[in-house]
């Protein structure tokens, strides 16, 4: 992994044995940020409705005319949704060439772009067709961020306060301390929430890759979120401020099961308020919400579990009663 000052594509010149016998993949707004190498490239639209079969068919398609073999490599360039795609498209092609990722949100680069899981969605529902396959490098140009907009980043910061409660003290209280410089995307700061947040991602990812366990702590907020981006519709909320919604909505779950210390969790609400993320989503139904948890719960054959706090850094996954999540669910809407 490189976390380097350069831009993009100047991290990409600097790595140009990569580019040899390699495919780009970018989406429309990326391709700006790959610099002139001559490598073939697919260019596919930006957004979450690239995550289909169509974009992988046009990656290998692409791959195939342009004789990428098994020692050459597909470079992804982009947020998330080049990530997970790319990467996916590379653990099929030729039974599995290597990828790089270069990601270019904030979320990609504290979360997605790390880890291993590709994926497109499928049937309407999210990440259902993927893999696991890791990046075999990753280079993280943190200044890439200077060009994006508000609301990108501003969804990007939920993961980061995500890894900082997960278990970094001195991430969450740089979150306190400097909301100016975090939210001017100050450069040393943006690269310390990167570089921090994807050392808690590593530490949870390489002690359980293929999240049989810990793993699921990466989904703190994320069984609230997911209810909450599938009843509220497309582009209402994104997923980051889905998940800070869904965090706010585990701290006071945590507090009423008597699991979550109360002063932490009103020091990390006060933390996600702070960000100006919306702790209430009004007007969204809370049995709509409870019936989408449903869908978790069938997938996972098992009953509806929450990744819940004790304190930062101290994360368990439990089930919760349906009456208690109803009541938390109520407050929030
Ligand atoms: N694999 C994982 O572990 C993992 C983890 C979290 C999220 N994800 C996935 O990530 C996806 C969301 O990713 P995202 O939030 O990065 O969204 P995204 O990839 O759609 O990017 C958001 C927008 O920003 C644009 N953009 C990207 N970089 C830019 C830049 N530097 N300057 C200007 N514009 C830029 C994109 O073109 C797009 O329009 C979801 O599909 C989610 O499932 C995957």
């Amino acid at each position: 992994m490189v976390i380097s000052p350069l831009s993009a594509a100047d991290l990409l010149a600097q790595h140009r044995e990569r580019l040899h016998g390699s495919l780009l993949v970018a989406d429309e707004n990326t391709i700006e940020l790959c610099g002139s190498a001559a490598v073939p490239r697919v260019v596919l639209p930006p957004g979450e409705s690239a995550k289909q079969w169509s974009s992988v068919s046009r990656i290998i398609e692409t791959a195939l005319e342009s004789g990428i073999g098994r020692d050459g490599r597909i470079i992804g360039v982009g947020g998330g949704v080049i990530c997970d795609i790319a990467a996916f498209a590379a653990s099929i092609y030729l039974r599995g060439v290597a990828i790089t990722l270069v990601p270019t949100t904030l979320l990609a680069m504290v979360d997605a772009a790390f880890g291993g899981k590709t994926g497109i969605n499928f049937g309407g529902y999210k990440n259902m067709v993927g893999t696991f396959y890791p990046a075999a490098d990753l280079l993280v140009a943190p200044s890439a961020v200077a060009s994006l907009p508000e609301r990108e980043y501003h969804s990007g910061l939920a993961e980061a306060i995500k890894s900082a409660m997960l278990g970094d003290t001195e991430l969450f209280s740089l979150f306190e301390r400097e909301p100016e410089a975090v939210l001017q995307r100050e450069s040393a700061t943006v690269r310390a929430m990167v570089e921090r947040s994807l050392a808690i991602k590593a530490s949870v990812v390489e002690r359980d890759f293929t999240e049989r366990g810990i793993r699921a702590w990466l989904n703190l907020g994320h069984t609230f979120a997911h209810a909450l981006e599938s009843v509220a519709g497309l582009g209402l909320w994104s997923h980051g401020e889905a998940v800070a919604w869904g965090m706010a909505c585990a701290l006071d779950l945590g507090v009423d099961l008597g699991i979550t210390d109360r002063a932490y969790a009103a020091r990390a609400t006060a933390l996600l308020e702070r960000y100006g993320f919306r702790l209430r989503a009004d007007g969204v139904g809370v049995d709509d919400l409870l019936q989408a948890m449903q869908y978790d719960k069938k997938v996972q054959s098992g009953a509806v579990r929450f990744v819940l706090q004790r304190d930062l850094g101290l994360t368990e996954v439990v089930t919760a009663p349906p009456d208690a999540v109803q009541a938390v669910l109520a407050k929030h809407t």
